[in-house]
């Protein structure tokens, strides 16, 4: 049988950036010539930052507009808003009652975010965010879950569940999902500050590129980006973190190697690295850009395309809700 994919991102900005788009979003469309693709805009996990009412609106239909524009193909694949598929909250609970406190309170992530804003701001749904995460791959039995580095925690979460699933309540209870993570890609670095993520929570703007970004804004960005005083341009990703994250970057778009890369700027200097590398970013996202625009542009259009994603979607998922269901020993709805 085909092999099942599943992955989603947070409508948490307007537009997606470089490390989403290379760590997950590439992945996503290679993939779909050889699995049966499921793709979502998790906008349940993003009310964890408690949003603006219009500004989640209008990030979730541009993160969908991104995901069609950079190649997710709705005739071959489900693509679908999460919150329009009730199955995931509700299959949920069930985990978090399969949940340790202690195995949640590990979570790096919920660590980091909590820390950041202090006690009094941090919401439980930001706690038992990746039991949602869970429900999210679980509900498809998923096999391959395309994720950047960030995420190999929360996976580790889910196969976790899916196999005390199975041990308590019998085998072929819960697919127990495979992390494929392209380890080349799998972190791309702020061109500020090259030991950090990519992040759209980024201290500065100009160390994020964004999707959406103008040509201009990229070139910008990328002229600027943090290198080191040295002068050679070889990767080195402990010593010389800017240089190597630009090459990276380099190779990921152009599908080049990296010594490659390395070879055709012997003697030059960071500069003109950084100019070649403005054009090869511009050529790449430009597309991409464009066709997201117009994707936005047309909200009726998007909609409906979403609309029957969740339709597929949901058909999914209420099958394996009603297994798990009936496992965990629910009483079934009997219609007269
Ligand atoms: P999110 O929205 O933070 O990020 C979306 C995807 O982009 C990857 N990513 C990166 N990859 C490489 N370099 C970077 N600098 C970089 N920054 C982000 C992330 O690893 C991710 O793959 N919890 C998830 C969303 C989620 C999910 C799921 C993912 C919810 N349910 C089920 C997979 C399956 C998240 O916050 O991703």
């Amino acid at each position: 049988m085909t092999q099942r994919v599943f992955s989603g991102m947070q409508p948490t900005s307007d537009s997606l950036h470089l490390g989403n788009f290379l760590g997950a979003l590439t992945q996503w469309v290679a993939l779909q010539d050889t699995h049966h693709a499921i793709y979502s805009v998790v906008d349940l996990h993003a009310l964890t930052v408690s949003p603006d009412r219009d500004v989640l609106v209008r990030r979730t239909r541009a993160t969908a507009a991104q995901y069609l524009a950079a190649g997710v193909d709705p005739d071959r694949s489900i693509l679908f808003v999460q919150s329009h598929v009730p199955q995931h909250t509700e299959l949920t609970w069930i985990l978090s009652t399969f949940t340790g406190m202690g195995e949640a309170s590990r979570m790096t992530q919920f660590k980091d975010k909590s820390t950041k804003v202090g006690e009094s701001g941090t919401n439980v749904g930001l706690f038992t965010y990746p039991i949602l995460q869970a429900a999210d791959i679980l509900l498809y039995d998923t096999n391959v879950v395309p994720v950047g580095e960030d995420q190999r925690q929360h996976l580790e979460l889910s196969r976790d569940l899916a196999q005390r699933l199975n041990s308590r309540l019998g085998e072929g209870t819960a697919v127990v999902p495979e992390v494929h993570i392209v380890k080349e890609v799998a972190k791309i670095f702020d061109l500020q500050d090259p030991t950090a993520k990519m992040s759209k929570s980024s201290s500065s703007p100009n160390g994020v590129i964004d999707i959406l970004d103008d040509p201009k804004a990229i070139t910008k960005r990328i002229k600027s980006a943090v290198t080191d005083t040295d002068t050679v341009i070889r990767f080195d990703r402990e010593h010389k973190p800017g240089v190597s994250n630009l090459l990276t970057i380099y190779s990921a778009l152009t599908g080049r190697p990296v010594d490659d890369i390395v070879a055709d700027y012997e003697g030059k200097m960071y500069g003109h690295l950084k100019v070649d590398l403005a054009d090869v970013v511009v050529a790449a996202l430009t597309p991409v850009r464009e066709a997201a625009l117009e994707w936005i542009e047309s909200p009726e259009r998007l909609d409906s395309v979403l609309a029957q994603g969740a339709e597929k979607a949901s058909a999914i998922a209420q099958a394996t809700l009603e297994r798990i269901y009936e496992r965990v020993g629910l009483l079934p709805l009997k219609h007269r």
